[in-house]
């Protein structure tokens, strides 16, 4: 009797609830039906907790990798927002499952992609859902500071290993997208109150700020350090197009990193350096209009000569980079927020966010019927992922997704 009086209740609350959720959202129907569809094709067939949807092969079909790569927190990640953006229980009942099926992680050192892999999923968990991860977090700060060393000030991202060309070799390799797992351990200080994990992401800033970017605020892809003295031993690419060329992607991290850096630390230089490696990709001569990258800003410069085989003729068209796109304009919005340049700022992550939700990225063709984007780039030197819908590249959007919604509501992210 009493469930019967509160129905109409319970049907008004529910319709309300629904309304707002539309009425702030920055997608429009065919976006969000769009994206719920992709969601909904990938949860259809991904049984399997363990295996990460990463992106597709030739043939159309899903590729997954494993929870120990370094792209399994970004499909529970993409689920948390998802979960955000819909309020549909769907989400969070796949978000929490394949969070959780993360737990070894947190005990392991093998490299520095921790950050991504737990903060990522349960970070995401905690902050959106106020479930207690805490010391999984706390657990995966202490596993990751094991890679940082007094002699070096930095993070080791990973192991000795010889250099693309399979002859230069590495003893302490440390990459720009790094910068991203400093977020973890900013926020381990503060759920622990132990600032070690605070200080150890200051002076690993620091030290890339020295070592990694060059006088124009582009940045050096790997830096190698001397594992006794600390001095610099190599500075090159990996993934990029050449040793000085701007790698996209890293680009983007780094914007993103010192972007966080000042958000828990609000030490102006992080705040200055931020604004310059944003005025460096915004401005650069070789940025199409629309704002979405080559995959490397100087791919297209003669003067830039690469040491592995590569054929222009193979690239007609030089593949943009997606996912360096949506992640420089997720870090965009958060930068605008602290910023005297605000309506700049925000009129670029507009601008890239509207490019990337337009039929020239959004996946509408049906050949990719599980991600969100397609036109990413994995690794071209490597020959790997090219032109392709990519984990991270859906990742980078939902949150900027959010972040727009969240300045639009003038609420905090
Ligand atoms: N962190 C690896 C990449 O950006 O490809």
């Amino acid at each position: 009797m009493k469930i019967i009086r509160l129905l109409p209740v319970i049907i008004i609350s529910s319709l309300l609830i629904a309304c707002t959720v539309k009425e702030k959202s920055v997608l429009n129907q065919k976006q969000m039906d769009f994206i719920e569809k992709q969601f909904e094709n990938t949860l259809a067939i991904a049984r399997d907790y363990t295996q990460n949807p990463r992106t597709i092969k030739e043939d159309g079909s899903l590729k997954t990798v494993g929870i120990y790569n370094w792209t399994s927190g970004f499909f529970p990640g993409n689920l948390w927002y998802m979960y955000k953006l819909t309020g549909d229980e769907i989400y969070k009942n796949g978000a929490v499952k394949w969070t959780e099926v993360l737990d070894t992680i947190q005990y392991w050192s093998g490299n520095h992609d921790v950050g991504f892999m737990m903060y990522c999923s349960y970070g995401n968990g905690m902050k959106f859902a106020g479930l207690d991860y805490k010391d999984i977090l706390v657990q995966t700060a202490e596993s990751l500071s094991k890679r940082y060393s007094d002699k070096t000030l930095a993070i080791k991202s990973w192991d000795y290993r010889k250099a693309w060309d399979g002859k230069t070799e590495w003893f302490y390799p440390v990459i720009i997208d790094n910068m991203m797992n400093l977020e973890l351990l900013f926020e381990a200080s503060i759920l622990s109150g132990n600032n070690k994990y605070r200080d150890i992401a200051v002076q690993h800033a620091e030290t890339t700020m020295k070592n990694h970017y060059r006088d124009d605020y582009s940045c050096y892809h790997v830096v190698d350090y001397d594992t006794i003295t600390g001095a610099v031993l190599d500075k090159a690419t990996c993934q990029g197009f050449t040793d000085e060329s701007a790698w996209a992607r890293g680009q983007a991290w780094g914007l993103y990193g010192y972007v966080l850096c000042y958000r828990y630390t609000k030490d102006k230089k992080f705040l200055d350096f931020a604004e310059n490696i944003a005025e460096y990709i915004l401005h650069h001569k070789n940025l199409p209009e629309d704002l979405v990258p080559y995959w490397d800003y100087n791919v297209a410069d003669e003067s830039f000569v690469p040491e592995w085989q590569y054929n222009p003729a193979d690239y007609p068209e030089i593949p943009r980079d997606a996912s360096a796109a949506a992640i420089t304009c997720s870090a965009l919005y958060e930068l605008a927020g602290y910023s005297a340049n605000k309506e700049e700022l925000l009129s670029a992550a507009d601008k890239i966010q509207e490019a990337l939700l337009s039929p020239a990225y959004m996946a509408y063709n049906g050949k990719n019927k599980y991600f969100i984007l397609d036109h990413s780039v994995g690794s071209i030197p490597h020959g790997v992922e090219i032109d392709v819908p990519l984990v991270y590249a859906d990742y980078y959007l939902l949150e900027s997704i959010y972040r727009k919604q969240q300045i639009k509501k003038e609420e905090k992210f």
